[in-house]
């Protein structure tokens, strides 16, 4: 680590949602009546533990550089918790001058009344999670809101904030590769956004979509229709000026995700509420991470932190494991990663690197080590390839 500042960021864990989706193996639970006075104490427990552990570690930073309400459904948070988290947190940290605040927000649980409110307590990026564009296929993905919710929410959203992004899926089995495209187009066209997270739908473990796929009921999509879908819609984005700034995410020039950007860049991020993570490196010279890890569970986690801070697990990354994430994380960006962030280099195989590079796979540029466009796609092979004679 240089002597320059550091980054810092803040997560918030919000862990209801109206409904629990099919496809989601986030920490999402259906909503339940909560006590707002526990959850904004163990929050504020929270947060003031890290400013001292901060302080201990003697991390250099000039306040938070970004803030996100993620989940879940943040959208569906008592005002009051939102508020009381982020006076707090100026109190605390202060703020950088240009920070990013955002919060997830999905179209069925929208009110505009609540879009206005959020802005005045400082969120100045909203993430609506519209996922699809077509009403068969949010009903495929058990969504409750239809296309007219989208729509009605994207109006209020774009409306109130300079910086929406917006959140879609896509490349299922049976979607139709020309509509998608229709739809994507038109919709890019109506409205003025600035940031696009665009995932292809995944199978996982212990979801609804897992125990049906397993079944049988529902079918992955053939890799070569994937390929063209991810073609064809890069095609699209770029007619309307997103650039990918990695794997899965796009964005107008200098709008892309701050807060995800520390996760990409291996820099330093608080995690609060239930099953958030948080990483920190100790110092400047010591070049150490640390990683703290939340209880999971909704109610255990209020409980342990009502009356004083607790973390399910607080542990030092070592060297290889905090490499790993500088490399696994740092080549999903357009950009790359800086080499002088490995602590140690020989991490990366010098044969195999050398043969990635004749191939044209992987480059040197300016101090960065960069993947090529075209192989973004099969980074988890390159990347057991590059680690391993
Ligand atoms: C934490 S969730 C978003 C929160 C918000 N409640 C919502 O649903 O819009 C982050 C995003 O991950 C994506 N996602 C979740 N599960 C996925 C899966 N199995 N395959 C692909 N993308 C997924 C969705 O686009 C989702 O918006
Ligand atoms: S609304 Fe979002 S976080 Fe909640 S279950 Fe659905 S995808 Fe998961």
């Amino acid at each position: 680590m240089n002597k320059s500042k550091n980054l810092l960021g803040l997560y918030i864990h919000w862990p209801y949602c109206e409904s629990k989706c099919p496809y989601c193996d986030f920490n999402s639970h259906v909503n339940e009546s909560i006590d707002i006075d526990l959850w904004i104490k163990s929050y504020t427990n929270q947060i003031y533990q890290m400013k001292e552990d901060i302080i201990e570690y003697n991390l250099n930073y000039d306040g938070l550089s970004s803030i996100f309400f993620g989940g879940g459904t943040p959208s569906l948070m008592p005002l009051e918790i939102i508020e009381s988290i982020l006076n707090i947190s100026y109190k605390l940290f202060n703020f950088n001058r240009d920070i990013e605040i955002s919060l997830e927000a999905n179209p069925s649980s929208y009110e505009i009344e609540k879009f206005v409110d959020l802005k005045k307590l400082g969120i100045n990026r909203l993430s609506v999670g519209v996922q699809s564009l077509n009403s068969k296929n949010l009903h495929f993905l058990g969504r409750l809101h239809n296309v007219n919710d989208v729509y009605n929410a994207l109006d209020h959203a774009t409306k109130t904030f300079d910086n929406v992004s917006v959140d879609l899926m896509y490349a299922f089995h049976g979607q139709d590769i020309n509509l998608w495209i229709d739809e994507l187009e038109s919709f890019l066209k109506r409205y003025d956004l600035k940031h696009i997270s665009l995932y292809q739908l995944t199978i996982e473990k212990g979801t609804k979509f897992f125990t049906d796929y397993k079944k049988g009921l529902i079918q992955l999509i053939d890799n070569d229709l994937a390929a063209d879908f991810y073609t064809k819609t890069n095609m699209i984005l770029s007619k309307y000026h997103f650039n990918r700034y990695e794997i899965s995410n796009y964005s107008k020039i200098n709008f892309e995700c701050k807060h995800n950007l520390n996760y990409w860049n291996s820099d330093n991020w608080i995690g609060i509420g239930p099953g958030a993570y948080g990483r920190l490196w100790t110092s400047n010279t010591k070049l150490q991470r640390i990683e703290y890890q939340n209880y999971k569970n909704p109610k255990s986690w209020v409980n342990q932190n009502v009356n004083y801070c607790s973390f399910e697990k607080i542990k030092m990354l070592n060297t290889y494991d905090t490499d790993v994430d500088t490399l696994s994380m740092g080549l999903r960006l357009e950009k790359g990663f800086r080499i002088s962030r490995l602590i140690d280099r020989k991490l990366i195989k010098s044969k195999q690197f050398k043969t990635l590079q004749d191939k044209k796979i992987i480059f040197e540029k300016d101090g960065f080590i960069v993947l090529s466009k075209n192989y973004l796609i099969k980074l988890n092979s390159i990347i057991n390839f590059l680690m391993n004679d």
